[in-house]
């Protein structure tokens, strides 16, 4: 009989329950949230008997780290290989104590308080990102992220009336929303979609416009003219205070400003709220993974100085200490950020290096500014969330987390690219001045006071990244998809071998993807 796809789920649901029925509608892509394809870790039984194979994983970052817990599950022996003396890579949570030199040579230690954090690298997570399940999986707690907050502020820089002021995101988006609605109702109500639109057609969209947008039809014709979702001058209080709100600004303005050009981050499929951030630090990820695998098959400060095929597994050269060493392994995970990994000398052919070459590194920079009074909640009631702004910070990040404590942390930058460079290109000292000179634009003289601490990562002078992530020229023309492929008995993970590139997911799907292609060619060798 032939089935139906609606006999089928109702099948699974009788059989499986709700959560069954659920994890099918997303494989079948009902839900609207579609799921990575389907991981089963590799298992003991899956082997059958054969002979425990030794895999030598280059790098403890997310791929290397999760690639080593995943071969572990079937009990294959791994050695990770990590130039620094911590796990996580990228994931790399700055805190009071730590001192890191760059490739300039410049060191740098952070006297952040006890508590006091910056996730220097990735730190926010997305419902949907396998990251969640490895949380889940080792016990690492999440809180949310807030990624979003519209009493956050929008700065424009230019020759507006809007221009070099903080706006609030509610004000912006109440505006940008009213106008474009009151365009749209007109345009429908005159008659000028006439030709796409039925009359019921134009009657649905004008009820949506006008609550979007907080229209109304009077005096002749659909108008914004403000409303308390752009804040208020008196705020709705007590007895017969029903609040005092200003008039909207200009049309003009609104549009020329720019204001409402950061609204659609929001809507990205990794960048929209609810996000998440591990309790106490995004290292919680990196150090739960280390006490799964066992610290001792991690060896630190081991660099990586060659890597060869041989014709029964794999020749590793590294040094510890100064001592050169060598490993032998049946196969090589090479999750390196891949502009290391092009450098490293090995018998790999021209083509898979040339394929390393091919990515292209991004730079981002972050600042961490401790402050000693948290006056964003005090004096400004902004409670976690990203002011974005055209200066060359970028993004003011709050803090997630310690609402209405003593002190507080915020990435007083967070861009990419030449802003990035340029704040690279400066002292310490000059990059938090030069953040405070800007800060100061949007929240006022309050941004230079009771600075306790402030520490500031550069990625294109970080050791051993060399880079914040990486760009493919094109991720179709051949080139790329040489590395997805093991190369003798060299397999490559990593972000950069994702559509996730710059998140953890990215390097949790590559791993997961690499151990599987590694497994299945040891369980059906013969
Ligand atoms: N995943 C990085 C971020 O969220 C790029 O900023």
């Amino acid at each position: 009989m032939a089935q139906t796809r609606r006999h089928f789920l109702q099948q699974v649901g009788i059989t499986g329950g709700a959560g069954v029925l659920y994890s099918t509608m997303s494989a079948l892509g009902l839900t609207g949230l579609a799921e990575t394809a389907a991981f089963a870790a590799p298992t003991r039984a899956d082997l059958n008997g054969r002979p425990r194979k030794h895999v030598v994983i280059l790098g403890a970052g997310i791929a290397g780290l999760t690639s080593a817990y995943e071969l572990l599950k079937a009990g294959y022996q791994v050695t990770l290989l990590e130039a620094r003396k911590r796990p996580g890579g990228r994931n790399w949570t700055v805190r009071g104590g730590a001192s890191e030199t760059d490739l300039a040579g410049v060191t740098q230690r952070a006297r952040f308080s006890p508590g006091q954090y910056m996730n220097a690298g990735p730190a926010r997570i997305p419902q949907h990102h396998v990251t969640l399940d490895y949380c889940r999986e080792l016990g690492v707690a999440i809180e949310p992220f807030i990624n979003q907050n519209a009493d956050a502020y929008l700065y424009r820089e230019g020759t507006t009336a809007l221009s070099n002021k903080p706006i609030r995101h509610r004000t912006a988006k109440a505006d940008v929303y009213g106008y474009v609605s009151e365009l749209l109702a007109k345009a429908t109500d005159q008659g000028a979609l006439d030709s796409y639109l039925t009359v019921s057609d134009k009657q649905a969209l004008i009820g949506f416009l006008t609550s979007f947008g907080s229209i109304a039809n009077k005096d002749g014709g659909f108008k914004y003219t403000g409303s308390g979702r752009r804040g208020y001058t008196v705020e709705p209080g007590a007895g017969t205070e029903s609040g005092t709100t200003e008039s909207p600004y200009a049309l003009s303005d609104v549009f020329a400003s720019g204001v409402g050009s950061y609204f659609s981050f929001e809507f990205g499929w990794d960048q929209a709220m609810m996000m998440f951030q591990p309790v106490g630090g995004m290292d919680r990820i990196p150090y739960a993974f280390e006490r799964a695998i066992g610290g001792e098959k991690i060896r630190y400060g081991a660099e990586v100085l060659g890597l060869r095929n041989t014709s029964s597994g794999v020749e590793v050269t590294y040094t510890t200490g100064g001592r050169p060493r060598v490993l032998s392994a049946d196969f090589a995970i090479c999750s390196l950020p891949p502009q290391i990994a092009a450098k490293i000398p090995s018998n790999l052919p021209t083509p898979i290096v040339d394929a390393l070459k091919y990515a292209r590194p991004t730079n981002a920079g972050k600042i961490g500014i401790e402050y000693g009074r948290r006056w964003w909640e005090e004096d400004l009631r902004i409670y976690g969330g990203i002011t974005n702004s055209t200066l060359d910070t970028g993004n003011t990040w709050y803090p997630s987390t310690g609402f209405h404590g003593r002190r507080g942390t915020v990435i007083g930058y967070y861009n990419t690219g030449t802003n990035a460079n340029l704040y690279g290109a400066l002292t310490p000292a000059g990059r938090l001045e030069r953040a405070v000179a800007q800060g100061t634009k949007i929240h006022g003289e309050v941004y230079g006071r009771e600075i306790e601490a402030s520490f500031s990562v550069n990625w294109a002078t970080a050791k051993h990244s060399e880079g914040a992530w990486v760009g493919w020229p094109s991720q179709t023309d051949g080139t790329y998809q040489r590395l997805l492929d093991p190369t003798g008995n060299v397999y490559f993970a990593g972000d950069h071998l994702s559509h996730a590139i710059a998140w953890q997911h990215g390097a949790m799907t590559s791993a997961r993807a690499t151990v599987t292609a590694l497994h299945h060619r040891v369980v059906t060798s013969r």
